[in-house]
Parts: C-alpha cells; sequence; structure tokens
C-alpha cells in the first residue's frame, strides 16, 4: 500500500457540455455556477427564481442567458438539458417532481428530500419519465474518494471495523433561518449529517441497526446527535451538531489498514494510509478545485452520465440517496424530531 491507486476521477472539463438551468439561485446555487464557470465545460443558461429581480440579477452577474420569475416557467425551457435544484430541502422532492413532470433531467442538491419516502417518490418519477435524476453529494465524485473507492475494493484494509466521521458548525441562532426551521427541513442531520452519514454508506453500506442519542433546539429540529450504525461487526460512529466544529476527520479502520481522510473530508482533502499506527502513503488533492470550487465535479458526473444516456450515475445510484434517507429517518425517529 506504499503506492496509492490514482484517483479515475474524469477531468472537470470532458463530459458533454450540457446547457443547465439552475432553479432557486441561493447561496450554493452562486458556488455551483462560480464552479461550471470557472472549472468546467458545462453551460449554465437559465435561471429561475420565486423573483425575476433575483432571477434577472443572477443572470447579469453569471451571464447567464434566460431569467425566470418562476420554477415553472424555468422547467418548461425547451433549451434545457438538465435543471440543478437548490432550494432549501423542504422543497426538493416538490421541485424535482415538476422538472421531471416537465421532461427534465435532474440534479437536486443534497439531501436529495427530506425522508426516504419522498426521495423514493423523486426516484419512481424519474424512472417512469425515462429521465436522469441524482442526489449533488459532491464528496461522491471527489478524487480522494476514489481512492478510497479502490482501496476498498482491493481489500487493502482487511475487514472493515470501524468508521468514524463527523460534520458540525456554530450555527445561525435566528429561528427563521431555515437551518432551524423545521418546515424547511432543518436541523443538523439533513444539512450536514448526510456527509457522515453518506460517507459510512459509501464504505459499510446501509447499516442493519440505527442507534441516535442526542437533543432537539427549541425550534424543534434536531441539534446534536452521536449516531451508531451497526452492518455484521462494522460499526460507525458519527457525530453532527449545530453548536460546534469538531474536527471534520473521517477514519476507515480495518485489520490490515487504516485510512485517514483529513479535514475536512467532505471537501478536497488529503488522506493517509497506515498500518499499526505507521505511515504507509500520503495523497493530497492537488488538482487545484478547492473547497466548493469541486462542486462542478458532481455536475460533469452528471453529465457524462446523461451523455451515455444513463438515467442515473452509477457511483451515487438514486437507491443510495434512499438508503441515506433512510438512516437519517431512524435517527430522527430516536430523537424525535421527524
Ligand atoms: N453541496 C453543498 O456543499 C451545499 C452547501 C450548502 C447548501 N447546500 C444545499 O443547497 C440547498 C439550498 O441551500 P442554500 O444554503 O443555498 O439556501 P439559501 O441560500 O437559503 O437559498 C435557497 C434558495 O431557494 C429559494 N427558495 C425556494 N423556496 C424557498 C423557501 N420556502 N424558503 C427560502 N428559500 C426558498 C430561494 O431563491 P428564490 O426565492 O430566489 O427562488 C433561496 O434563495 C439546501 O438543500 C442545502 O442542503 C449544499
Amino acid at each position: 500500500m506504499s503506492h496509492l491507486p490514482s484517483p479515475r476521477t474524469p477531468d472537470p472539463r470532458s463530459g458533454p457540455a450540457l446547457r443547465w438551468g439552475i432553479l432557486a439561485p441561493g447561496a450554493i446555487a452562486r458556488d455551483f455556477v462560480t464552479s461550471l464557470r470557472t472549472h468546467t465545460a458545462q453551460l449554465p443558461v437559465a435561471v429561475g427564481s420565486r423573483s425575476l429581480e433575483r432571477a434577472r440579477s443572477f443572470a447579469a452577474e453569471f451571464g447567464i442567458e434566460r431569467a425566470y420569475g418562476s420554477y415553472e416557467e424555468l422547467v418548461q425551457d425547451d433549451g434545457l438539458d438538465v435543471v440543478y435544484i437548490a432550494a432549501p430541502h423542504s422543497e426538493h422532492a416538490r421541485l424535482a417532481l415538476l422538472a421531471i413532470g416537465a421532461g427534465k433531467n435532474v440534479l437536486v442538491e443534497k439531501p436529495l428530500a427530506t425522508t426516504a419516502t419522498e426521495a423514493a417518490a423523486i426516484a419512481s418519477a424519474a424512472r417512469e419519465a425515462g429521465v436522469f435524476a441524482m442526489e449533488a453529494m459532491w464528496t461522491r465524485y471527489l478524487p480522494q474518494t476514489d481512492i478510497v473507492r479502490q482501496l476498498l475494493q482491493g481489500g487493502d484494509l482487511g475487514d472493515i471495523r470501524i468508521v468514524t466521521a463527523s460534520f458540525g458548525g456554530t450555527a445561525s441562532t435566528d429561528p427563521a433561518d431555515r437551518i432551524n426551521d423545521p418546515a424547511l427541513g432543518g436541523g443538523a442531520l439533513l444539512d450536514l449529517g448526510v456527509y457522515p452519514v453518506s460517507f459510512a454508506h459509501l464504505v459499510l453500506g446501509a447499516p442493519e441497526r440505527v442507534t441516535a442519542r442526542g437533543y432537539a433546539t427549541a425550534t424543534g429540529v434536531d441539534g446534536q446527535s452521536a449516531l451508531v450504525l451497526e452492518s455484521g461487526s462494522a460499526q460507525a460512529l458519527l457525530h453532527t451538531t449545530l453548536f460546534a466544529a469538531p474536527p471534520a476527520t473521517a477514519v476507515i479502520a480495518g485489520g490490515t489498514g487504516t485510512i485517514t481522510v483529513h479535514p475536512r473530508f467532505w471537501e478536497p482533502a488529503e488522506l493517509t494510509v497506515a498500518r499499526h499506527g505507521h505511515e504507509l502513503a500520503h495523497w493530497k488533492d492537488e488538482s487545484g478545485l478547492i473547497g466548493r470550487g469541486a462542486l462542478g465535479r458532481s455536475a460533469v458526473a452528471a453529465a457524462i452520465a446523461i451523455g451515455e444516456g444513463r438515467t442515473e450515475e452509477p457511483l451515487h445510484t438514486l437507491d443510495d440517496a434512499i438508503a441515506v434517507l433512510g438512516t437519517i429517518d431512524e435517527a430522527r425517529r430516536q430523537l424525535g424530531t421527524f
């Protein structure tokens, strides 16, 4: 293991140059479009907002040709290959169904929806319409994740026994902020916890048992939790919180080796492989796509899959995204915030 496999992640400028419609021009949509414009060949050509003024201002800022004052008008645009949905989580299912109903391919921000049931409705509608649908879980498309994938597939770590990961941040205390508002799918688990849960699912698959301990905020969303996910003799221990920023390290430990993905594991990062505490290999993402600059990698994966005539992206299928939400549903049920 002193030589790590090379990541097989596509060049961000590869893939067909698709015409993207941007639905809901909020904070993440800005970073997504910036990444597309800076690092990829993808073409944002239209934007739809609940306000024509906001759509026009976003379009002017990013050189986008068409601006619409409603999501309904955006999804009817015949000049789109795919719609990127960047509204709060609570709106994902409704808006994905709106776009799919108009015959559009969709890339939906994480989490795919607020519950596994909603996510399954998106999957059913997309499959029935024969259109592409995917959750923009960008971590799955980072080069480091492909190294992890290859090491797991090669059995280099032996039997995996332990996975640990955490994602927390000191969030706004404004009850109206989407992170605190139950009506907008607030809470740490859906917003931040989805990353450690998705990481554990990547390594161990869907767990046989979920145990969650934690507490809610005054607004009734999950504020902090620790999750134990059990799969056979493997355990994942995951933390998420709105009240602190623990180091966002992810660790996979097996009988013959350990991978540490250094903070912050969900974005372009470094990783170390060790055996019995001795470092064997170290890798750092030097692609030049740093932080949210790498958001476009999930768009490129979507574009390649769409170009190949697929309706799902094989590295992160709809069933994967539904299973992750199944785990979060169960955790929220145990926390009393479901
Ligand atoms: N991949 C990542 O790293 C990442 C990072 C942050 C967030 N996200 C995800 O992206 C999604 C949006 O997050 P954000 O931080 O960009 O949120 P945001 O800044 O609040 O933007 C969301 C946009 O959605 C629209 N919207 C539609 N219905 C709404 C409603 N009922 N209330 C408020 N806004 C509504 C608004 O645009 P108009 O009114 O102009 O249409 C708003 O600007 C979330 O699902 C989040 O999990 C992903």
